[in-house]
């Protein structure tokens, strides 16, 4: 028998679609769209135990229910009220509306929630005959409508929280990346897990043990999560516990060549702590040193990926020296190397690698925290 098909969006940090789009059209051979910060695809409802559990570069995955244009907060009303509520949540489930708006509109976000609320009481009633209760602080569902100009996407968030949260992070390193544009970066630098991986400036570790966890391909629930779809009435424990068996039989234990350095010892602490939550401190090498001075090593870096400072403390021509030093550092250290920086210093990171002699093969437009930045590879 034939499941039943559906459309769903995954949201991802700017400058990674592709890299999850290659993750699910890998993970379940079917066609993707790409958009920004967005992936979408048809899938049966398995989809949300295995997605959620293995896509790295992915934030949330929202199930659709209805994508459509729209003229006003009154058009939008019976748009959401048509949907089919009653396979999707128990009467005895509270909800609450996330509105995620783009463009220009004469409603506010607010009034857009309350309206779409409300539509979903009345489509919850008229499929069942009961009333839906909302509970803004901690819902057991969450509806998610993204509004961008004249179109809404209204959709059921199958995942909770975002899933750069992987709950391992004991450590706060003050900059920080997220671990959903870390694997991107991680993706993009084509590093096979039997190469040398090196973030040379690792601060509290996350592009390193991501990259652990992906080679060991540790499930996104290891932390103690909980998931959104466990409260969504289609829920089958049964069938989810052969996803996560399927999923604990793919795992690989190593060991992997993976290294992170940092030259601040505070950091370095940060990160074997971070490591060790994670699981994965017997597969990540720390080493506190000079990530200007990579000649030192016992191994030839091959896959560098890093997310250098970026001129908060530094004034632009030392910026321009201090990426000119770590590429030509990569290039004194290794006969054949691929770099993927995430920067907002683009200009001073490109002047850089044509200083160093290094071909500049993609850059990408991204965000890091809220700042813009860019993603960018280089080949030595
Ligand atoms: C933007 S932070 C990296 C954050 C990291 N990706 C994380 O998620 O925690 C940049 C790091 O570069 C380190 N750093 C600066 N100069 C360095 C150098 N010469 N060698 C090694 N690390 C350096 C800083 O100590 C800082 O931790």
């Amino acid at each position: 028998m034939k499941l039943m098909e559906h459309t769903f969006l995954a949201i991802t940090e700017a400058g990674v679609e592709d890299e999850l789009a290659k993750e699910i059209s890998g993970r379940f051979q079917v066609e993707v769209e790409t958009d920004i910060n967005k992936v979408y695809f048809k899938s049966d409802l398995s989809a949300v135990y295995e997605g959620n559990l293995s896509l790295r570069c992915m934030n949330r995955l929202i199930l659709l229910l209805e994508r459509s244009r729209f003229k006003n907060l009154d058009e939008l009303y019976p748009i959401v009220k048509r949907v089919d509520y009653g396979w999707l949540i128990e009467p005895k489930r509270t909800f609450r509306i996330e509105v995620r708006r783009r463009g220009t509109h004469p409603f506010t976000s607010l009034e857009a929630a309350s309206k779409i609320g409300q539509a979903v009481i009345d489509g919850y009633a008229s499929s069942t005959g009961r009333k839906l209760k909302v509970d803004l602080e901690s819902p057991d569902v969450e509806f998610w409508a993204l509004i961008k100009d004249d179109e809404v996407q209204f959709g059921v968030n199958t995942t909770g929280g975002s899933l750069h949260k992987r709950g391992y992070r004991i450590y706060q390193h003050p900059a920080s990346i997220r671990t959903t544009l870390a694997c991107g970066l991680i993706y993009l630098s084509e590093w096979r897990s039997s190469e040398p991986f090196l973030d040379p400036m690792c601060g509290g570790g996350t592009i390193p043990i991501e990259a652990a966890l992906m080679a060991r391909k540790v499930p996104l629930d290891a932390f103690g999560r909980e998931f959104a779809f466990f409260n969504l009435k289609f829920f089958d424990e049964g069938e989810y516990g052969k996803v996560k068996a399927k999923l604990k039989g793919e795992a690989s234990d190593g060991p992997f060549p993976i290294y992170g350095i940092d030259i601040s010892r505070k950091y370095i602490a940060g990160a074997r702590e971070n490591a060790k939550s994670a699981g994965v401190r017997d597969t990540v090498e720390f080493i506190l040193g000079d990530g200007l001075n990579l000649n030192v090593l016992n191994f030839e870096p091959r896959f560098i990926v890093v997310n250098p400072p970026y001129g908060v403390r530094l004034s632009c021509p030392s910026l321009k020296e201090f990426y000119f030093k770590m590429i030509n550092s990569v290039k004194k250290a290794s006969s054949k190397a691929t770099i993927v920086a995430v920067t907002t210093a683009t200009n001073e990171f490109k002047a850089a690698a044509r200083r160093a002699g290094a071909q500049l093969v993609e850059e990408r437009r991204t965000f890091h925290g809220e700042m813009p930045g860019s993603i960018l590879k280089l080949r030595i």
